[in-house]
């Protein structure tokens, strides 16, 4: 019995998307996982995007929910980002200005996720991040 559930448990996590393996082969390239304020304005230059702290953070503070509903709230959050990923879009872009003239709109990245991955890549943003603020 006993090994039978672990064997079940390795299956699951093999198969099914986890948002953390999906953000290191498509997001990590341009998104570093951690960055602190004073660190990205050091390295500015070099970076290829806002790292994903940032972007979770911001989104978090945008986006507000009347009845302060987390639940509600996290999944308008997760259902922004899932979006993003196929139409990023500069009118949608809650980005800083500056930050936008240096990167410019992120790539559509369509056809490259799975739905599935869409949403596990979109749910880990915002679990990552939760008690972490970007500063
Ligand atoms: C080729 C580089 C690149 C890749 C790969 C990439 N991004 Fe981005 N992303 C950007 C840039 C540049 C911006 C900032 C400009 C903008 O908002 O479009 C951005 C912005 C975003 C935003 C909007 C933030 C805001 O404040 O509006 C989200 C959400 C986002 N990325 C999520 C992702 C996720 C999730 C992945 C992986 C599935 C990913 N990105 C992969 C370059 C990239």
């Amino acid at each position: 019995m006993k090994i039978f559930l672990s064997l079940a448990m390795v299956g699951f996590t093999l198969f099914a998307s986890d948002g953390y393996s999906v953000y290191k082969k498509q997001c990590m390239q341009c998104h570093v996982e951690m960055m602190e304020k004073q660190e990205v304005l050091k390295k500015f230059k070099t970076l290829k995007a806002p790292p994903m702290v940032e972007v979770s953070n911001r989104l978090k503070e945008n986006i507000m929910i009347k009845e302060e509903d987390d639940a509600v709230k996290r999944r308008v959050i997760i259902a922004f980002i899932k979006d993003y990923i196929e139409n990023p879009n500069i009118d949608y872009s809650m980005c800083r200005l500056g930050a936008l003239d240096r990167f410019g709109v992120m790539p559509s990245l369509k056809g490259k996720l799975t739905e599935e991955e869409r949403q596990a890549v979109a749910e880990w943003v915002h679990d990552r991040y939760s008690g972490v603020t970007f500063k």
